[in-house]
């Protein structure tokens, strides 16, 4: 029986059957939060290397910068499959093909199913503009301003079968002001979260985690 992906210690990378340092990024747009990652595995020290950046979508500046990057890219697109499971499937063997010791989802904006679950639980994070659990789903920094709070933020999390609802990684906060738009408001949130991003990532590579029910603990 699969174990719930809540309860999955990621720590021994022979049982994942990953290569150690190693990260897939799955982007659908832009890939700011990429280009961070990129620029800091030109460190060594930082520890990750980019084996692969996927998108399900063609002709998108994520893609381009992976590519003037020398880094492999792949695209799996939903429309070129007859179903949305087989569709998660191939992005599943797609990532694998590469190994990597954690997926990293970088405004990537659709969500993952059971196939690419089942291999990459508990190894997979996001990162969204919001402060979890508040304002799930792809307008978070429009439905915080709607909403009229005077904090949000951002949040790196681990995939689980939810929209945005897995065990909570990181969160930074972002002050609301009073003339912001969301445009605004998700640029000032997109510079914290980088930084947070590149933070955990290398953290989590590093140093290794474990999730248990709803609590991370990096190592
Ligand atoms: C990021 O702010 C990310 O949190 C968000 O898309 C942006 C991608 O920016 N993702 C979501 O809203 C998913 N719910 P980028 O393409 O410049 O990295």
């Amino acid at each position: 029986m699969r174990r719930p992906i809540s309860s999955l210690i990621v720590t021994n990378m022979a049982e994942t059957g990953s290569i150690s340092g190693t990260i897939v990024v799955l982007v659908s747009g832009c890939g700011t939060n990429l280009q961070a990652l990129i620029d800091a595995t030109a460190d060594p020290a930082y520890g990750v290397r980019i084996a692969a950046v996927g998108a399900d979508r063609d002709n998108i500046e994520g893609l381009a910068r992976a590519r003037r990057a020398g880094i492999p890219t792949f695209v799996c697109r939903v429309a070129d499959f007859a179903t949305r499971e087989d569709w998660d499937a191939r992005l599943a063997s797609q990532v694998a093909a590469y190994q990597p010791q954690l997926v990293v989802l970088a405004g990537f904006m659709k969500l993952t199913g059971e196939a690419f679950l089942s291999q990459f639980g508990g190894r997979t994070v996001n990162t969204h503009p919001a402060l979890s659990p508040s304002f799930p789903g792809i307008h978070g920094p429009q439905a915080a301003l709607d909403y009229g709070v005077k904090v949000t933020g951002c949040t790196l999390f681990v995939v689980d079968r939810g929209v945005d609802t897995g065990p909570i990684v990181a969160q930074r906060a972002v002050d609301v002001y009073d003339d912001d738009t969301a445009e605004l408001l998700h640029e000032r949130i997109k510079t914290v979260e980088r930084q947070m991003l590149v933070d955990y990532v290398g953290r989590m590579v590093r140093n290794g985690f474990s999730v248990s029910e709803r609590k991370v603990t990096i190592s």
